[in-house]
């Protein structure tokens, strides 16, 4: 894949190289994220329901494809309008001195007042899960857990939820400027944006599952950003995270085509530096080495007769990125 280069005009049309404007490592790069203290586990009400590997202790749906009948469907709204509804909540709480924990705190409030569990809190892995939400800042790929650091003007954070609600999971995610954030940051944000909605524009039936990375790889090179290659998205519905793994980077054996009924999510991960990462001794955050920004968006999308729809909205039609009408995907 061929990567804008630093002598390349830069792709905002501004007519300057690459590397003076939006590719301009001196105002993209930031300290590395210092990790901070995990407050103690917030409790969820006996009345919400959870999910097995909580109850139980291990998976015990089928991790297969997500497939919906039109009962199951309705229930899978439902978690999707959930999770839409608890990023906006927590969204609108990203300021300037604001702790990632106080962050979990709205997330995790607004769950339970909608009567879903947040699918991430206790959910396995080598280690547990400890919180209700991933909030990954600057140079953190993902899985960043809310502690105590609070956010500085500068920043840029993806605040990412899933909710367990009526038997299903919703997952979605976005990143969020803190004050005043530099103009190549924002492109970076801007972009990722736009690229994870190419990538569900792609989405069609009878298509293969590469779509979804023809459409956000080459895009993302074109602005001289890359993509993290290990994480995709996934399928999700009554299983977290199921098959099929959605590559976003194109990988030529994704010949798997999209079916009418399928649910998946659609996440890119966008770098601005060498996008080799390392995962911190807490078992989950993802730092990029060279402490460059990394952005990341994620809905979860339906594939219907017509194409596809996204399912992370709230009822009125809202998503942490606009409205549903501004979404407009791109053709
Ligand atoms: N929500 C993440 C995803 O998009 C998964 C987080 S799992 C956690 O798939 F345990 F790290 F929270
Ligand atoms: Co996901
Ligand atoms: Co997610």
């Amino acid at each position: 894949m061929q990567r804008l280069r630093n002598n390349d005009k830069c792709w905002c049309g501004s007519g300057a190289k690459f590397k003076r404007c939006h590719g301009d490592v001196r105002r993209l790069q930031r300290d590395p994220v210092e990790l901070g203290s995990v407050s103690a586990e917030r409790p969820v009400p006996e009345h919400i329901t959870r999910p097995d590997y909580v109850a139980v202790g291990s998976v015990t749906t089928p991790t297969g494809l997500q497939i919906h009948d039109d009962e199951s469907l309705e229930r899978m709204r439902a978690a999707c309008r959930v999770a839409a509804e608890v990023l906006l909540r927590t969204g609108a709480a990203v300021d300037v001195g604001v702790t990632t924990d106080e962050l979990d705190a709205v997330a995790h409030d607004t769950y339970i007042e909608l009567g879903a569990y947040p699918s991430t809190l206790h959910y396995g892995g080598a280690r547990d899960y400890p919180k209700s939400i991933c909030t990954s800042v600057n140079g953190v790929v993902c899985h960043g857990i809310p502690d105590s650091r609070p956010l500085r003007s500068g920043d840029i954070v993806n605040v990412d939820v899933t909710a367990f609600v009526e038997g299903m999971h919703g997952d979605t995610s976005a990143t969020f400027c803190v004050g005043e954030v530099d103009e190549p940051t924002r492109g970076l944000v801007e972009t990722t944006r736009e690229a994870t909605l190419r990538g569900i524009a792609a989405v069609s039936p009878g298509e293969p599952l590469r779509r979804i990375a023809e459409a956000i790889e080459p895009f993302a090179a074109s602005r001289g950003y890359g993509v993290v290659k290990e994480y995709g998205g996934h399928g999700i519905g009554a299983t977290f995270h199921a098959t099929p793994h959605i590559n976003h980077c194109i990988t030529r054996g994704d010949t798997m085509p999209f079916e009418v009924g399928m649910t998946f999510t659609v996440e890119p991960m966008l770098t601005t530096g060498s996008g080799g990462y390392r995962q911190a001794a807490d078992g989950w955050t993802e730092h990029v080495v060279d402490s460059m920004p990394t952005a990341q968006f994620e809905h979860t999308v339906l594939v219907t007769p017509e194409g596809r729809e996204i399912l992370t909205v709230t009822e009125d039609g809202r998503t942490a990125a606009g409205t549903l009408d501004e979404l407009q995907l791109p053709a």
